[in-house]
């Protein structure tokens, strides 16, 4: 007796959970397996492995591995149909993404439930966030769909896409890869994470119910060699990859010379940093909800709290507290907080960097060891007095655990924030408007919350800094990844590399054309001519086999030196717009001063026509004038997400940025290339054609007499393959673009994969007369994407 007594004493739930007979009895009917989606049909099913319910270990389905066949057959499928699906106009490719999304919302219980099954996640969550989710984000892309050819003008589709899923967030994150290639008008190959792919292979049943066109959707399952095959794919056009920065790197490897075009998005590390004048109740219910959503599985998850000395005790009070309400268990009980690991390999992973973890002696706290009898569960974890260097304060857990660290100034709040090798979000919590916008400016994360945390909506751009990845997926600047500008795939360069000789008298020198010139140009770091490192320097010969003039032989050291200088001038990225825009009108203007010599310097060196080097630098000119104009006019956006959120696109320079140019229009190109990436607030090491780089090297004296900070520009010459491969490799370079031959493209994408940085390499011969615009702009900055909230 005194049952109902009891339940008021307590308040305990009773159980309540969500049917699901008709997922079960879906799951029935096809029991004998699942096949591949290809070209509009289920393939017959074969290789079959198991799928699970982490939450009770039952075997709920089989799917067919993917071989390097099906993959084949699924992008025959994709090229099929790419191009009448690009060929369809704006209007009847966003009816198509209209029917997805209805469909998708007509099913938002079924694929609820099945995604809760097949991942563990709690049914509040799948039903709450991710399948509306799902269709908010194929309704806004449906919009993109009849807007793309006005907004993206001058671009056209990448063509087949390979698109790579994690089991984290299986749906959604089919519908952040497949919402916008389709709007976009490309087609795609997707492969569903091996631990999650039913409700991909639903959704494969909704592109039939919907009326999708054959081909423009195929969906093939498997594990990771199933995607290696896909990466590996020559029909493929680019790779879109979500996962684990060891499997990125792997990807940026394999790709690395095919031309494919490539984004990752990676793991996380992310900081949650309260200051003590937060809202702390407030910031109390956000860790929850950053660590303890999903279980942790989430790139974005806030898993290192950073919280001010003064108020942390407080702070793991309140934490300890609200633990001790969470309810662990059964995630199709509606009213579970922490539901299922997503499979026993994941959750031994968990336990192992726990047991590392706690070799080091740390503070470990959990309200309640107790855990369901059956299935992959990891109780909530709070882990205080963490050093830097712990591995859990560096190691992404994937998993519900909070590290916690204290601070005492905001300095040190920063510098702690980015003491990591990712950098995909951030979360901050202050009463202090003016510190939440410095502290967001200062930290290293395309994408940071105010007040607020796990906030995502299919307008705003998600995606990291550093070894998170590169490219953005929702807002515009994610529609860009499926686009490619028309300059594309211009005739492959050809041309023999020059013999770079150290040796004295090997040709004769001529005297006639420029005789007024230096003739032994330097290097330039730090804003000092400096003598190579090696202490050669090379005969520069004109196309008659003269020499003009000696360049210094740079190596490695000398790209260190200057590497090390361009870090150092990092405060030119945050000098205003304006004050740029000066310097780099004083630039042009010194420029356009010298223009005869400049003129004469490429005569000699090039055996130009008087005419065509008067041409080449008027143009180079007008360039620099053009990116002194914009160096004050890319703006960020505003997006348009959430109601009572300022969601803010800003566009960010990378820090550090590698210039490796071409042989052909030596000052031109070079003006191009460095003239935007400077804009935009980057540190540049330029490195000029080898064969013609006097044009370049001159220009260090117009750099001298036209206010640009020391370490902005600096210039290495030499052997231009040698010099962008240790850029490649130099883990204090955030992004390299090359242009040059086939083979040094390639080397630069592999081995960018050290760091991660972004590249942009190109074979191709550019018509660099028309080589400007919003597009270097846009290669010479990454989005940050600060999310503010408003009103009480
Ligand atoms: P994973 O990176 O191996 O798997 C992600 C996807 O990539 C899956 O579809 C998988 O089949 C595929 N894949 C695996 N190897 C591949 C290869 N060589 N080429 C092409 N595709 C390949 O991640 P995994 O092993 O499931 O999880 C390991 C850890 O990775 C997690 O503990 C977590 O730390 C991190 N992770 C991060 C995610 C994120 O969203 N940032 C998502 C999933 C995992
Ligand atoms: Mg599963």
């Amino acid at each position: 007796m005194g049952v109902i007594k009891d339940i008021l004493r307590t308040m305990d739930y009773g159980p309540s959970p969500e049917g699901s007979e008709h997922v079960r009895a879906w799951l029935d009917e096809r029991a004998g397996g699942f096949g591949h989606f290809i070209g509009g049909a289920f393939t017959r099913p074969h290789d079959l492995f198991d799928v699970f319910n982490p939450a009770s270990g039952e075997q709920i389905g089989r799917a067919s591995q993917g071989s390097p066949a099906d993959i084949d057959a699924a992008v025959a499928a994709a090229r099929k149909a790419q191009a009448k699906w690009a060929a369809l106009s704006g209007f009847e490719r966003s009816k198509h993404l209209y029917a997805l999304a209805r469909h998708v919302q007509k099913r938002e219980r079924f694929l609820a439930v099945l995604e809760t099954i097949d991942n563990g996640k709690p049914i509040r969550e799948s039903r709450d966030i991710d399948i509306p989710l799902v269709a908010r984000h194929f309704y806004h892309h449906a919009g993109w769909a009849s807007l793309i050819e006005n907004e993206f003008s001058g671009t056209k589709p990448v063509g087949v896409c390979g698109q790579i899923i994690p089991w984290n967030f299986p749906l959604l994150m089919l519908a952040w890869k497949i919402a916008p290639a389709l709007a976009a008008g490309n087609t795609v190959v997707l492969k569903p994470a091996e631990y999650t792919p039913l409700t991909a292979l639903a959704f494969a049943a909704i592109c039939v119910e919907a009326g999708l066109p054959a081909g423009v959707v195929n969906i093939v399952t498997g594990d990771g060699e199933t995607g290696a095959a896909l990466v590996a794919n020559a029909g493929v056009d680019k790779i879109a990859f979500t996962g684990s920065t060891e499997v990125g790197r792997s990807i940026r490897k394999a790709t690395a010379g095919s031309g494919k075009k490539l984004s990752l998005e990676l793991g996380g590390k992310s900081p949650f940093v309260v200051f003590e004048d937060a809202d702390l109740d407030s910031a109390v219910e956000g860790a929850v909800d950053a660590i303890w959503f999903n279980q942790g599985q989430v790139c974005c998850a806030g898993s290192r709290l950073l919280v001010a000395e003064s108020v942390a005790e407080t702070v793991y009070a309140k934490l300890r507290a609200r633990m001790a309400n969470l309810r662990v268990g059964d995630p199709l009980d509606k009213s579970t907080d922490v539901g299922a690991i997503v499979a026993p390999v994941q959750l031994e992973r968990i336990k192992r960097l726990m047991r590392e973890g706690e070799k080091e002696g740390l503070e470990v706290f959990r309200a309640d060891d107790s855990l369901p009898a059956r299935g992959c569960f990891y109780p909530p974890t709070l882990v205080t007095g963490i050093e830097p260097a712990s591995v859990l304060a560096r190691d992404e857990i994937f998993g519900p655990v909070l590290v916690a660290t204290t601070f005492r100034t905001p300095d040190e709040a920063v510098a702690l924030a980015n003491n990591t090798r990712y950098g995909l979000a951030a979360s901050v919590w202050t009463e202090n408007i003016n510190r939440a916008l410095e502290v967001a400016a200062r930290i290293k994360a395309g994408v940071v919350w105010i007040n607020s945390t796990n906030m995502f909506d299919a307008a705003a751009g998600f995606g990291g800094y550093r070894e998170s990845g590169f490219g953005r997926e929702g807002g515009r600047e994610g529609l860009s990844e499926y686009r490619v500008s028309d300059e594309g795939k211009v005739k492959p360069r050809s041309g023999k590399p020059p013999r770079l000789s150290a040796a004295p008298g090997l040709v004769p020198a001529r005297e006639v054309m420029g005789a007024d010139l230096d003739r032994t140009a330097k290097l330039y770091i730090g804003g000092k001519q400096a003598r190579p490192d090696s202490g050669y320097s090379y005969a520069v010969l004109d196309p008659a086999g003269h020499e003009v003039g000696l360049a210094g032989l740079g190596n490695r050291k000398d790209i260190r030196n200057a590497v090390e200088a361009a870090a150092k001038a990092a405060s030119w990225g945050a000098a205003t717009a304006h004050n740029r825009a000066q310097v780099l009108y004083y630039v042009a203007e010194n420029l356009s001063a010298r223009a005869g010599e400049f003129a004469r310097r490429l005569r000699a060196m090039t055996g130009a026509s008087t005419r065509a080097a008067v041409a080449e630098v008027e143009a180079s000119i007008r360039r620099a004038f053009v990116y002194a104009g914009y160096a004050d006019k890319f703006d960020g956006a505003v997006h348009a997400t959430r109601s009572r959120f300022v969601t803010l696109a800003m566009n960010e320079p990378w820090g550090v940025m590698g210039v490796v140019c071409p042989d052909e229009a030596p000052l031109l190109a070079f003006i191009s290339l460095v003239m935007p990436a400077i804009a935009m607030g980057n540190c540049v090491i330029a490195v000029p054609s080898a064969s013609h780089p006097l044009s370049a090297t001159d220009f260090y004296q117009i750099l001298e007499t036209s206010d640009v900070p020391a370490g902005v520009v600096n210039i290495v010459t030499g052997d231009a393959n040698a010099l962008a491969r240790t850029l490649a490799e130099h883990d204090g370079v955030d992004a390299l673009w090359y242009v040059g031959e086939a083979k040094g493209a390639a080397e630069v994408e592999a081995l960018s994969a050290g760091n991660l940085k972004a590249t942009w390499a190109s074979a191709a011969t550019i018509d660099w007369a028309k080589a400007e615009g919003s597009e270097y702009l846009r290669r010479a900055t990454q989005v940050k994407n600060i999310w503010t909230p408003y009103g009480e």
